[in-house]
């Protein structure tokens, strides 16, 4: 795993949420529901690029081309989030699917392995904007140790070779800790290869 603290300085942070502003008037935030029980996951959802990860109920995790609710194709990938990946992630084709997950005060993400792709030597990039989350990390089994890191706004992670498939997850967000966002709250993207190039 690398994290590579303040990747986005403050205005470039700023221009990327004017980006994501304009993906989600397109692409509006949506409640996930897990599969089966259909309980309701903490975080809002939506994606960029030409896949979007979502989940429900019927259905479970999948990738798929269009917004569950609208049922239009996902906003383009901004070009800021296609050069940051040719930067970071050393792989040789593009990034296919960009998940945005807003946390309000209250959302965490439980402990979870990123295994929906079809294409496991392709990293997963995230970028954090807004509120700091704890996020922590632990190795490909349930069990052993994790670690706990501050995730902060501008920072970069990437989970690659024998990371790519660590649990993770965002034991909470700290309110208040950064002014990027007006409604307060924390912002992840994460980057991701579906398929097989
Ligand atoms: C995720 O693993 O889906 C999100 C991680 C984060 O919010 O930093
Ligand atoms: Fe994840």
């Amino acid at each position: 795993m690398e994290h590579f603290p303040a990747k986005f300085d403050a205005p470039a942070q700023r221009r990327l949420l004017g980006e994501l502003r304009r993906i989600i008037a397109e692409a509006p935030l949506f409640v996930p529901t897990m599969p089966r029980s259909g309980k309701e996951m903490s975080v809002r959802m939506t994606n960029c690029g030409p896949l979007g990860w979502v989940t429900d109920k019927e259905r479970g995790y999948r990738y798929q081309a269009t917004h569950p609710v609208t049922g239009k194709p996902w906003p383009n990938m901004p070009r800021v989030l296609l050069d940051l990946w040719n930067e970071v992630a050393r792989y040789p084709a593009p990034p296919e699917a960009c998940l945005v997950n807003y946390y309000a005060a209250s959302a965490k993400m439980g402990l979870h392995q990123d295994k929906d792709e079809a294409d496991f030597s392709a990293p997963v990039v995230s970028v954090s904007l807004g509120d700091t989350g704890i996020f922590r990390v632990g190795g490909t089994t349930r069990k052993g140790p994790i670690r706990a890191l501050e995730l902060k706004s501008g920072d970069v992670v990437v989970l690659d070779g024998e990371d790519r498939l660590a649990y993770h997850g965002i034991d909470r967000i700290l309110p208040g800790s950064s002014d990027l966002l007006a409604e307060g709250g924390r912002f992840n993207l994460t980057l991701r290869r579906v398929t097989k190039p």
